[in-house]
């Protein structure tokens, strides 16, 4: 819905061949942990590059709620005035996370070991989502949660008094989830210890890190185990975000989908636990150039050159790669229908509850469009419709779902009839600027007159 709560439809429709220069936003994982992370020290952190997206918005506000001060300068600039580990305030308003489930699992890590209450809200999307995943291992410091059935929210966080430090196994593979036990574990004392069997992002483990705390890595039987020592003093930082690669995919993945196309898209983070749809697409034959790779605030960045150099191949996409494109898969399925030949996605039934249940919305918005799907709970395999083309000429549910929205209107500039999105105004919690850069590469999407 958009500011008003009116949908805003949109419709994208075969284009001329994509050019120029793409400047994704800042990365939406980094942004909301520099200005957490911001918020635990005590001075004051720089962020340049911040993405200015709904749900980042929404955690600035949670962290002024908590009592820091946070303070926008220009674009993309910002500051933050911290409390310290274990200062958090208790807030006298609910805080609303909007749409993000990052936004609001990692403040109720940041909050869970500070003896206050806190209550936390979101959209009917976030409200839908599972919490339980979260307060379960916050339980185990002492944090008491009190939700709607299933551990949705609205719900309610009483901080533990006296936090003891923890020893957990991710029992799914979720960077949320890590990332929230081990910002509990900065205000207990001793060791908080995380296990993951399966890498996930790893930007809380590289910015605590750099902003002072100390993390040691062991492998134990059940995984990867991420040792944090408690109580760290962290120490303000400036931190230059680098562009997101979850939203680079919409233009790399338009530009191999139109014919002729040639863009640039600069900047783009490559840390290695988020470039599985790089790799994939890699596996399908197109041609991506990984130029001037470099290290900026903590993370290696490329410039990416993107050719359409012929119609690409489905694959098998591996599990063991799935948590590392895990918001890529409504995108890859969408090239995977222009595709020649079948691609089948498995191991990826964390996509049931993401914003929105992302293999049901790719399903049926597909199969509107012409695309042979098939699903069960844990995989999707689209049957790629090659040289004949994508027929399009449907209407998709976007389901308050950002990139589901972004995925079919990058389907309609290729297709050969125009995709309409019923809804494009959720693409404003990642990225604002989605409409304004796709046109500047010459893309033909547009508002829709409403029905
Ligand atoms: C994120 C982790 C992922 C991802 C989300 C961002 C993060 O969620 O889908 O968009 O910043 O930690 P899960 O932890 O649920 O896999």
């Amino acid at each position: 819905m958009s500011a008003h709560g009116q949908p805003v439809p949109m419709i994208a429709s075969l284009s001329p061949p994509l050019s120029g220069i793409a400047e994704v936003p800042g990365d939406k994982s980094v942004s909301h942990r520099s200005l957490i992370l911001g918020a635990l020290t005590v001075g004051e952190t720089r962020i340049s590059g911040l993405l200015e997206g709904q749900d980042v918005l929404d955690t600035a506000s949670a962290m002024r709620a908590f009592g820091a001060e946070v303070i926008r300068h220009g674009p993309g600039a910002w500051t933050v005035r911290g409390v310290g580990v274990g200062g958090f305030a208790e807030p006298d308003r609910v805080i609303d996370c909007g749409n993000s489930g990052t936004g609001v699992r990692l403040i109720m890590g940041a909050m869970a070991t500070t003896p206050i209450t806190a209550t936390f809200t979101g959209d009917a999307s976030l409200c839908s989502r599972p919490m339980g995943r979260i307060t379960a291992p916050l339980a185990l410091f002492g944090t008491r949660a009190v939700g709607r059935s299933g551990g949705r929210l609205p719900m309610t966080l009483v901080g533990a008094a006296n936090p003891v430090p923890v020893r957990y196994a991710l029992p799914v593979p979720s960077a949320q989830v890590k990332s929230a036990v081990l910002l509990a574990g900065l205000n207990a004392p001793g060791e908080t210890v995380v296990i993951e069997a399966e890498a996930t992002r790893d930007h809380t483990e590289r910015m605590l890190r750099g902003f002072g705390a100390h993390l040691g890595f062991e492998d134990a039987p059940e995984g990867r185990a991420i040792i944090l020592s408690g109580q760290p003093e962290l120490v303000p930082q400036s931190v230059a975000v680098p562009r997101d690669p979850s939203s680079a995919a919409f233009p790399v993945c338009a530009a191999l989908m139109v014919p002729g196309s040639d863009i640039r898209v600069p900047g783009v983070s490559r840390n290695p636990t988020r470039d599985g749809l790089y790799r994939t697409l890699l596996d399908m034959g197109a041609d991506i150039a990984f130029e001037n790779p470099r290290d900026e605030g903590g993370e290696p960045v490329a410039d990416l050159r993107v050719r359409h150099t012929g119609t690409l191949r489905g694959v098998e996409v591996p599990p063991e790669r799935a948590a590392s494109m895990i918001d890529e898969f409504p995108i890859l399925s969408v090239v995977a229908a222009t595709a020649e030949g079948v691609t089948v996605m498995r191991g990826v039934r964390e996509l049931r509850v993401k914003e929105s249940d992302r293999i049901d919305a790719m399903a049926r918005g597909l199969e509107a469009c012409g695309v042979r799907i098939e699903e069960t709970e844990d995989s999707l395999t689209v049957h790629g419709c090659g040289a004949g083309g994508v027929p399009g000429g449907a209407t998709a549910e976007s389901r308050l779902d950002h990139r589901i929205a972004m995925s079919f209107l990058c389907l309609g500039l290729a297709a050969r009839a125009p995709v309409t999105v019923d809804d494009g105004s959720p693409i404003a919690t990642s990225f604002p600027v989605f409409e304004a850069l796709m046109a500047g590469l010459g893309a033909d999407i547009r508002h829709a007159a409403a029905d």
